[in-house]
């Protein structure tokens, strides 16, 4: 029997575990056509603000064999635009949809999700961005446990947190941690809301600095050259959040793993380090969103070799080397 690629998160169900990263080929209406015709089983929006932006100069994007760097600055649409778009993605379709939001001006992150929640739409999950590298001279909320608290307190009391699991996901895409205080420091302030159903780890490692020896100078432009680091040298640190997230959380959260996510194999690390879900930056931007449809056939092929017929049947079940199991 053909695997079966199922999975949710929080109560929005996927038809299979592969989404575009927020960021990724999500930019425009085009894009968002091409993830909903795709074999994704969801998708994302760029993160997006009350107001439309343009964004960092350019060359701001740049990848090799290994890596990505950039240092794009939020450009995106606008609010009112993506709202738009999403009235022609109809549930039906079960491609849930998730709305990425910047979450600099908390005033704006107000009015933007009291429109998301007081009319009938087919917005299946919103993603607040507490991680963008990019901003310049702003570091993240997601490395200030004080600005996040205060953020989360004041959403938590609108509309959007008395809106049912059944209709909409709220989650938060997360900053890259090393440290073991670090991890316990976040996650101690995030299990105080727990309506919030799933965490995207690892947004871009920030600040990475990329050199062009030939010429002798940075690849991209903002920021004095530095950005946020994706492609596959990420991938070990993505499988470490996920894994320390994961312990800490149990079943109360989802976790959407995010970084390096290149084949089918990736996958599976990701799920069976705990993730529900697997999102794709990167490699998405190489190739096109015809991607998915490869990825879904490499993962179901590793699956059919193992003999598991449903995610669930390795989803975080990780062995440590060297310890036996009971
Ligand atoms: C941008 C980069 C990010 O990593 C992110 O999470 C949001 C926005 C950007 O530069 O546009």
């Amino acid at each position: 029997m053909e695997p079966n690629l199922e999975t949710s998160i929080g109560n929005i169900k996927l038809k299979t575990p592969f989404l575009n990263a927020s960021g990724c080929n999500c930019y425009s209406r085009d894009d968002l056509d091409n993830l909903l015709k795709s074999d994704a089983g969801g998708m994302i929006t760029k993160t997006m603000t009350l107001q439309k932006r343009i964004g960092n100069p350019e060359p701001r994007y740049y990848d090799n064999q290994v890596l990505s760097v950039n240092s794009m600055g939020l450009p995106n649409m606008g609010f009112d635009y993506y709202y738009d778009y999403s009235f022609q993605n109809p549930k039906e379709e079960n491609k849930p949809l998730f709305f990425s939001i910047a979450t600099m001006n908390t005033q704006d992150v107000k009015t933007m999700i009291n429109t998301i929640s007081s009319s009938t739409n087919n917005i299946s999950g919103v993603e607040f961005n507490i991680s963008c590298p990019n901003i310049v001279g702003k570091g993240q909320m997601g490395y200030d446990p004080e600005q996040l608290n205060s953020f989360l307190s004041q959403i938590s009391k609108t509309k959007l947190f008395d809106i049912s699991r059944n209709q909409i996901a709220i989650g938060l895409k997360m900053s890259p941690y090393f440290d073991k205080y670090q991890f316990q420091n976040i996650a101690d302030i995030i299990k105080e809301y727990p309506r919030i159903d799933f965490l995207t780890c690892i947004n871009g490692i920030g600040n990475g600095l990329v050199i062009d020896i030939e010429n002798q100078e940075t690849v991209i432009n903002p920021n004095n050259g530095m950005g946020g680091l994706g492609g596959s040298i990420v991938k070990p640190t993505g499988l470490a959040n996920v894994r320390q997230f994961k312990n800490i959380f149990g079943h109360k959260l989802d976790i959407i793993g995010c970084g390096g996510v290149e084949n089918g194999s990736d996958a599976f690390e990701y799920i069976l380090t705990g993730a529900s879900c697997v999102s794709v930056g990167t490699a998405l931007v190489k190739n096109s969103s015809t991607i998915f449809t490869r990825l879904n056939q490499e993962l179901k092929n590793i699956m059919k070799i193992k003999n598991y017929q449903k995610l669930n049947d390795f989803q975080n079940s990780l062995k440590i080397k060297g310890i036996k199991e009971l």
